[in-house]
């Protein structure tokens, strides 16, 4: 049996470190793969007690550079626009080095670590450090990751199944959204619960979905979405968590797993509205700065093509 990448269905811990890295012309993979092999370590060194949970996710390119183990039907992220010029804009890149830990020093240490070990060979496109705020609060206020599959089930629905290509393996999809809060703090409490469709005080799920609730678009069921009479299909584990950045800049990590991906592209053509429903009300208050689709290989892959 193949083994998901520790980091990915453990406990989230405090603090999270996102940092997106590709190639430069001429890269030595030789050189990347020796990083990713000792930031594997990362931890191991003396006085390190805390563990470091480190998730390497490759994208469609360095992926094929690195293993024949490749998942069916892995595609780059193409980028998503409503009719009404709403955008969530492609920023694929090659590699996402996705660290949390309950120490922030560690999360810091071990990327920049990995990022001077492929100086000159890969170059940062971006990073966000993240944390949990309070308990597992979007910065609405709202609890997030109430749907997201009972533990015993995440295996599952987040892991590619042995026999097929990629077993052990997840797909991913991590983005940076924008939040004005000044906008969805103006909304009534029955407008912000309407918009998620739970309520705000303890996330319980509205017994009727207005079209433009988040999870009139996400919970998808075997027949019409959010119909709660009928079983969920396409299910993903979520594990979002906030940042704030200096210049007043604020919002959601959208971090997810899938043993597909197809459920992930299905969604957000949903919450745009290009699939002729109306868009998802989260896009009045929420954007995308940044939208990637990944790859984070088993440990039996991992092993194999990093010696
Ligand atoms: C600004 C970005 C987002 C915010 C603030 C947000 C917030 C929320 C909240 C508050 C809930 C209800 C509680 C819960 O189940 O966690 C929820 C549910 C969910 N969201 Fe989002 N979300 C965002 C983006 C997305 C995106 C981009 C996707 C998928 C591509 C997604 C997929 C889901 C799913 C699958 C559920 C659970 C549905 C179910 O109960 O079956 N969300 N989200």
């Amino acid at each position: 049996m193949a083994n998901p990448q520790h980091a990915i269905l453990t406990n989230l811990t405090k603090y999270q470190w996102y940092t997106h890295f590709s190639r430069t012309d001429g890269a030595d993979l030789g050189v990347i793969k020796r990083a990713l092999r000792d930031t594997r370590a990362a931890g191991a060194q003396t006085g390190v007690t805390t563990p470091i949970n480190v998730c390497f996710l490759f994208g469609p390119t360095l992926l094929a550079d690195l293993t024949d183990d490749i998942p069916d039907d892995f595609q780059p992220y193409p980028g998503y626009e409503s009719s009404d010029g709403k955008v969530a804009k492609a920023t694929q890149e090659e590699l996402l080095l996705w660290i949390h830990s309950d120490e922030k020093d560690l999360c810091w240490e071990t990327q920049f670590r990995f990022r001077n070990a492929v100086a000159g060979h890969m170059t940062v496109a971006r990073e966000t450090p993240t944390f949990i705020y309070r308990n597992s609060l979007d910065l609405t206020g709202f609890i997030d990751g109430t749907g997201n599959p009972v533990p015993e089930d995440q295996h599952d629905r987040a892991i590619v199944p042995d026999g097929k290509p990629g077993a052990g393996g997840s797909f991913s999809i991590a983005q940076r959204w924008v939040h004005d809060l000044a906008y969805f703090e103006g909304l009534s409490l029955n407008d912000q619960e309407n918009l998620f469709g739970r309520k705000k005080a303890d996330s319980a799920r509205l017994p009727k979905q207005v079209p433009t609730s988040h999870l009139s678009h996400v919970e998808l069921r075997e027949g019409a979405t959010a119909d709660d009479t009928k079983p969920k299909r396409g299910e993903m584990v979520r594990r979002s968590t906030p940042y704030a950045f200096h210049d007043g800049t604020v919002g959601l990590y959208f971090m997810g797993f899938c043993r597909e991906q197809a459920p992930l592209r299905e969604r957000m053509e949903a919450i745009y509205g290009m699939n002729g429903q109306q868009r998802d009300a989260l896009t009045d208050y929420s954007t995308p700065a940044s939208g990637s689709f990944y790859f984070a290989p088993s440990i039996e892959t991992l092993d194999a093509s990093l010696g």
